[in-house]
C-alpha cells in the first residue's frame, strides 16, 4: 500500500478540523494568504480553491474579488467545508461557496475561473499531475494556477524528534507520509509543466515559526497531518511521545520551528 492509501485524508481532516483551523491561524495560514497574493486577482474576478480546508485562501481571495466576484472552495472533508462556510458567514464573504468534493475527480466546469489554488493539499491527490491538469482545465486561457506544497523542512527539528519518539514506541509505524511526494521544487516544476502550464515559476522559502510555549508544538502536531501518526499510537504511547517532545523543547530551549513552503505558479495556455 502507498502512503496515500494508508493515510485516509478524509478521516484525518474530519477529525482534525477544529484543531487544524485554530492552529493554522497562528502558524501556517500565512502561506495561503501569500499564495493568493501571488495571483493577479482583481475585483469581479473568480477563484477555485482545491483542498480548501477551512478556507484561508478562498477567503483571502473573496476579499480581493469583492462582492461582484466569485469563489468556490472544494474539500473532501465535510467538517472542513462546515468550518469554511462558518468563516465565510462571519467574514462576511457571501460570494464564497464551499462544496464537498475531491480533487481526484473535480467536477466544476471548464474555463470557468480566472485562477485556481491548492494550498498544502496537492500531495493528497491520487495523481498529482492529473489533479493540476484538472485545475488548469477549470481556469480560462491566460488564467493562473497556484499550487503550494510543503518543502523538506517540515516543522523542523520537532517533526524529526516526534518521528524518533513515535518509532521508539511503535517500530512498525509507517512514517512514509504523502507530503514527501511533493517536497522537491524540481518535481513540482515538472508536474506543472507536464500539466500543460506555461511561465511556470517555483519559489522555495523557509520560515521560522515562533513557539510561544512548548505546548504549541503539540497543537501543531494534532492540528496537522501529523495527527494521523498520533492516532496510530496507543493513547498511553502518544502521551509518552508528547511528554518526551515537550521535555526536549524545554531542555534544548527550542523557541521556533522551521517550515519550508514551495510556491508554484503557472499560466493556462491561450490556445
Ligand atoms: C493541510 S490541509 C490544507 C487546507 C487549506 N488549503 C489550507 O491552506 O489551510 C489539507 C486539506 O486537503 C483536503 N484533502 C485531502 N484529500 C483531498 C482530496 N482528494 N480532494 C479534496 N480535498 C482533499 C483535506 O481534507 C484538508 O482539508
Amino acid at each position: 500500500m502507498t502512503s496515500l492509501e494508508i493515510y485516509n485524508p478524509r478521516m484525518t481532516y474530519n477529525t482534525a478540523a477544529i484543531d487544524y483551523d485554530t492552529t493554522s491561524v497562528d502558524f501556517w495560514r500565512y502561506a495561503a494568504v501569500e499564495t493568493v497574493q501571488r495571483l493577479g486577482l482583481v475585483p469581479g474576478g473568480s477563484l477555485l480553491d482545491v483542498a480548501c480546508g477551512p478556507g484561508p485562501a478562498a477567503l483571502a481571495a473573496a476579499e480581493r474579488v469583492g462582492s461582484h466576484g466569485s469563489v468556490l472552495g472544494v474539500d473532501i472533508a465535510e467538517e472542513m467545508i462546515a468550518l469554511a462556510r462558518e468563516h465565510a458567514a462571519e467574514a462576511p464573504a457571501p460570494q464564497a461557496e464551499f462544496v464537498v468534493g475531491s480533487m481526484d475527480d473535480l467536477d466544476v466546469g471548464a474555463d470557468r475561473f480566472d485562477a485556481a489554488t491548492c494550498v498544502f493539499g496537492i500531495f493528497f491527490a491520487r495523481d498529482v499531475r492529473a489533479s493540476i491538469a484538472e485545475m488548469a482545465g477549470a481556469v480560462r486561457p491566460g488564467g493562473q494556477v497556484a499550487v503550494t506544497s510543503l518543502g523538506p523542512k517540515f516543522f523542523s527539528p520537532l517533526y524529526e524528534k516526534f518521528i524518533e519518539a513515535a518509532l521508539a514506541e511503535h517500530p512498525g509505524l509507517d512514517v512514509d507520509v504523502p507530503w514527501h511526494r511533493t517536497e522537491d521544487p524540481e518535481v513540482m516544476r515538472a508536474h506543472l509543466q507536464a500539466a500543460g502550464l506555461e511561465q511556470v515559476e517555483v519559489v522555495h522559502e523557509v520560515s521560522a515559526l515562533p513557539l510561544q510555549t512548548p505546548q504549541d508544538w503539540w497543537r501543531i502536531a494534532t492540528g496537522t497531518g501529523i495527527r494521523r501518526l498520533i492516532m496510530e499510537l496507543e493513547p498511553s504511547a502518544a502521551d509518552r511521545v508528547r511528554e518526551q517532545n515537550l521535555a526536549w523543547i524545554t531542555d534544548q530551549g527550542i523557541d521556533h520551528v522551521e517550515l519550508g513552503v514551495i510556491y508554484c505558479t503557472g499560466v493556462v495556455a491561450e490556445s
